[in-house]
């Protein structure tokens, strides 16, 4: 069996919830690409009433939704005629629609980090149960593995997964994830003291929301996907290393034991990614361009720096202590991000809120957050940090 197709060869049914952000618009190049593949059901965004209503005129949505809730959402990913659900909103308002989808036995492609790194503990048992079925019944189906339910969109982990098709995790010795390093890459402490959200929003490789570009010059982006990582290929920690490449060429590699390093090249395209976790397990022809070795000439790789990026080993540790402190991290880190970008908060103090918010929010013995209790520390988080200087940190 395929993926493409919906059991009778009809083309998919796709609910896309965040259609009009970076992630939903490049979504809908793919889907305008492939009309014989998918048929658009859902579009919902949240305040882009104008960008939603182009959408909706294009596209012909049997559903279109502004400003939903998590609720909503997850009525609408769980339609009958909804096979596919694509999660390229942002935040903790898309945990509801990806467990309900899940649950219903729907296929889901995410971006949204939030849903692996605030809810990993929650969705991929239920990505695990769906491939265990699959695998009962027919053995070696691109659709016995949990990747084939919950697929990543991020460009890194889309890389990883393609490197293991084919292959057993147990012959894998560590992931090896990318980063670009951001525009700062080389810039001294006080030069870090003193960046501005003009600078921080121009990243040298990837064009992407404002969110996720300051995410990538603190390298607190590197660090939900190391906490990502962990969940979608549940690999221990100490088995997914970062590594700077400023070309962003490679994608991300898989290392294993026989010494082999398989890796994944592209150009910085998302709708590459975001096709593959469409089409899965097939190729098809795309709009990205394929990377040109000899233009590029070199590709260059070294150790990441925590001491001026502290981003990535504050989030290293809230992956470790487990689910409340990295929930509380990727809200903390929007929070965070928000005040940056507002003029309230230095760059360097990111980290520090950071720090601040997990040791605050992430060191209960309280057992693992359930959605309520997840949507419920999101907003505490957020009134905690919104103004005001940093507790909690020296
Ligand atoms: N951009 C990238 O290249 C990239 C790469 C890898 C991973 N990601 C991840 O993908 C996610 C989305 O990133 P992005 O850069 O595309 O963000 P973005 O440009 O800010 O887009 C967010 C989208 O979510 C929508 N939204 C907000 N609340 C909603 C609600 N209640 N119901 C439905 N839609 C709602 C927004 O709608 P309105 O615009 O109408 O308010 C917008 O369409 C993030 O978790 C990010 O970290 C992004």
């Amino acid at each position: 069996m395929s993926s493409p197709s919906s059991p009778d060869g009809a083309p998919r049914g796709v609910a896309l919830l965040g259609s009009t952000g970076s992630i939903g618009r490049q979504t809908i190049d793919v889907l305008a690409a492939h009309p014989d593949r998918f048929r658009v059901v859902v579009l919902a965004a949240g305040t882009d009433r104008a960008g939603l209503e182009e959408q909706t005129a294009r596209l012909h949505p049997e559903v279109s939704a502004l400003g939903a809730s998590g609720e909503d959402l997850a009525e609408l990913a769980t339609r009958d005629d909804v096979d596919l659900v694509v999660i390229a909103t942002g935040g903790v308002v898309s945990l509801r629609p990806v467990l309900a989808a899940l649950r219903a036995g729907k296929v889901v492609a995410t971006a949204n980090k939030e849903t692996l790194v605030a809810g990993g503990h929650l969705v991929m048992p239920e990505a695990r149960r769906l491939a265990a079925e699959r695998a009962a019944t027919s053995p070696g189906d691109p659709f016995a593995s949990p990747l084939a339910w919950l697929r990543p969109i991020d460009s890194e982990h889309s890389a990883i997964w393609q490197c293991l098709v084919g292959e057993s995790m147990a012959s894998v010795a560590a992931l090896v994830l990318t980063a670009s390093g951001g525009p700062f890459l080389d810039a001294s402490p006080a030069e870090l003291a003193a960046v501005t959200p003009e600078r921080a929003l121009r990243h040298p490789t990837w064009t992407m929301g404002a969110k996720i570009t300051i995410d990538s010059a603190t390298l607190a982006n590197k660090g939900l996907e190391v906490i990502e990582a962990h969940w979608l290929y549940d690999a221990p920690y100490d088995a997914i290393e970062v590594v700077i490449h400023p070309q962003s060429v490679v994608h991300s590699a898989v290392r294993f034991v026989d010494g082999s390093l398989k890796a994944q090249l592209g150009t910085p395209d998302m709708r590459l990614p975001i096709q593959y976790a469409m089409t899965y397990p097939d190729r098809q022809p795309s709009p990205a361009a394929a990377p040109d070795l000899i233009g590029a000439g070199r590709l260059d790789f070294r150790a990441p720096d925590t001491s001026r990026f502290p981003a990535l080993r504050i989030a290293r540790e809230a992956g470790v202590a487990g689910p409340w402190a990295s929930a509380a991290l990727i809200a903390a880190d929007d929070v965070a991000v928000e005040r940056f970008l507002a003029g309230t908060l230095a760059f360097t103090d990111i980290p520090r809120l950071l720090e601040a918010a997990v040791t605050r929010f992430g060191t209960t013995a309280a057992p693992a957050p359930d959605v309520e209790a997840l949507v419920a520390l999101d907003v505490e988080v957020r009134a905690a940090f919104a103004s005001g200087p940093i507790g909690g940190v020296a």
